[in-house]
């Protein structure tokens, strides 16, 4: 008999978790106005609501925040992240950030400006923020197949070069700062891209002058992937075949809370040295001295050693696989989901469950509400709110998927877990038809109006 896979750690200390009633739940949400972001963790039972800085850290982690160096300039702990970053992703220069969209206020302030076109595969929602804040364009160039959830292909997050040649050929080369592959592909599933779609997107890329960014909050996972469904780097050690991804990129911006396996940071790195002193310059500006930029010697230290653990075949094989758990069994309760399961969550089609309820009543969080007082599961819409409005018309975007996203953190929950979050969707599933109407909006912000959108029952 073959042994099962099981994770490469056991558990050292514990969390406590408080087991609330429906009743609770029920008063809770509406006193939320509906908004899962809103809700105090003490009344979540099973928090998926990102895997972003929610995992686990390690004891050498631990380790690693008793000798953090906090000296101002200089510090030790920095020193150990930028030869971890050298080492492992290649870059010569890099700053630290206290998160990634901090990278992005960064990065953007050196290279985005009005009216500018940025193509890439889908882009995460404070990515498209911050070029939207810059009045420039986020092009999406991710490939079909990502838009239908019950289509199996390995790489959903791939994008599509013709789609991308297209904006290329369109586009005046002083409007297009650089093209974006950020990996794994999270606004369509944390679906990866393959080593070979990022091989052409740089190829294309260098016929028009213009460099390969990436954002690379999950890059280990994507790595895990190419080993897994690309044939070519099956015996590939996951670091080699993180090398060859990132020698087909010029610089990027990573959200180190989630692939970093630390509860706090990020990081831009750049093999250009030019974009690095104007970067340089506005980290001092917006985040810090560039030996920390926004983060404590001691996240820095942890951080390293997470960057380290989180490229570990073990580790990535238990991480993903534990998510694919999941994922079969909601397929076996007939519950449409995302397929094949990407690296970080399940992403439920809750344009499938709630076929009657229309997208302008927002049925991924309808799902999102009717998860969390069924069970206490608490996930977010990854759909009509998060989509957000057209900047120009100022109207509701409706976006192909409508879905309700279980980010599993990493390092935190056991099988058992699993088994609960599948038992509630599967309830939830099976009283659909007794959900008539959505919600909707008593008020939103701005912009990136999810976090705070005050929300109505129809
Ligand atoms: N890029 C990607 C692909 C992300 O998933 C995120 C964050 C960011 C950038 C921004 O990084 O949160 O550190 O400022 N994703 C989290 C999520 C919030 O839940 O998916 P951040």
């Amino acid at each position: 008999m073959n042994l099962p896979y099981i994770p490469p750690y056991k558990t050292k200390m514990i969390e406590p978790l408080y087991f609330s009633t429906k009743i609770e739940r029920k008063r809770w949400i509406e006193e939320a106005d509906f908004n899962l972001f809103k809700l105090d963790s003490d009344w979540v039972i099973v928090d998926l609501m990102t895997d972003s800085g929610t995992g686990a850290m390690s004891e050498q982690q631990w380790a690693e925040v008793m000798l953090g160096d906090e000296s101002y300039a200089g510090s030790e702990s920095f020193y150990k992240l930028k030869r971890t970053i050298k080492e492992l992703l290649g870059f010569e220069h890099m700053v630290p950030t206290h998160q990634g969209r901090a990278a992005e206020n960064i990065l953007f302030s050196a290279t985005v400006k009005e009216g500018d076109i940025i193509p890439g595969n889908a882009h995460f929602d404070t990515t498209k923020g911050h070029i939207e804040f810059r009045k420039a364009h986020a092009v999406d160039c991710t490939i079909d197949e990502a838009y239908n959830t019950a289509t199996d292909h390995p790489f959903k997050g791939n994008v599509d070069l013709d789609k991308l040649k297209k904006v290329l050929d369109d586009n005046p080369k002083d409007n297009i700062p650089f093209i974006n592959i950020t990996i794994t592909c999270n606004t369509v599933g944390g679906q990866p891209v393959s080593l070979k779609n990022i091989e052409q997107v740089h190829q294309l890329a260098e016929q028009y002058g213009i460099p390969v960014f990436m954002d690379i909050a999950r890059y280990a996972e994507n790595a895990y992937f190419i080993k897994k469904r690309e044939p070519e780097y099956k015996d590939w050690p996951i670091k080699k075949i993180v090398e060859k991804t990132f020698s087909y990129c010029d610089t990027a911006w990573m959200s180190a809370k989630k692939d970093g396996l630390a509860n706090m940071g990020g990081f831009i790195g750049t093999k250009n040295e030019e974009l690095f002193t104007a970067i340089s310059n506005l980290t001092i500006i917006y985040e810090g001295f560039i030996t920390y930029g926004g983060m404590s010697g001691r996240d820095m230290g942890a951080l390293a050693q997470g960057l380290q653990e989180a490229v570990d075949f073990n580790y990535l094989e238990s991480r993903v696989e534990q998510v694919h758990y999941l994922g079969e069994k909601l397929k076996e309760y007939g519950i449409p989901i995302q397929t094949p399961v990407g690296g970080h969550a399940i992403f439920i089609d809750a344009k499938k469950v709630y076929p009657h309820i229309p997208q302008s009543e927002y049925p991924g969080q309808v799902l999102a509400v009717e998860a969390y007082v069924e069970g206490g599961v608490r996930g977010t819409e990854i759909g009509t709110l998060l989509a957000d409005r057209d900047p120009d018309t100022g109207l509701d975007r409706y976006p192909e998927l409508d879905t309700l996203r279980f980010a599993i953190p990493r390092r935190v929950y056991t099988r058992n877990h699993m088994d609960y979050i599948a038992a509630t969707m599967r309830n939830v599933y099976e009283n659909r038809n007794q959900v008539k109407r959505g919600f909707k909006i008593k008020w939103q912000a701005p912009i990136l109006r999810h976090f705070t959108v005050q929300l109505e029952k129809l």
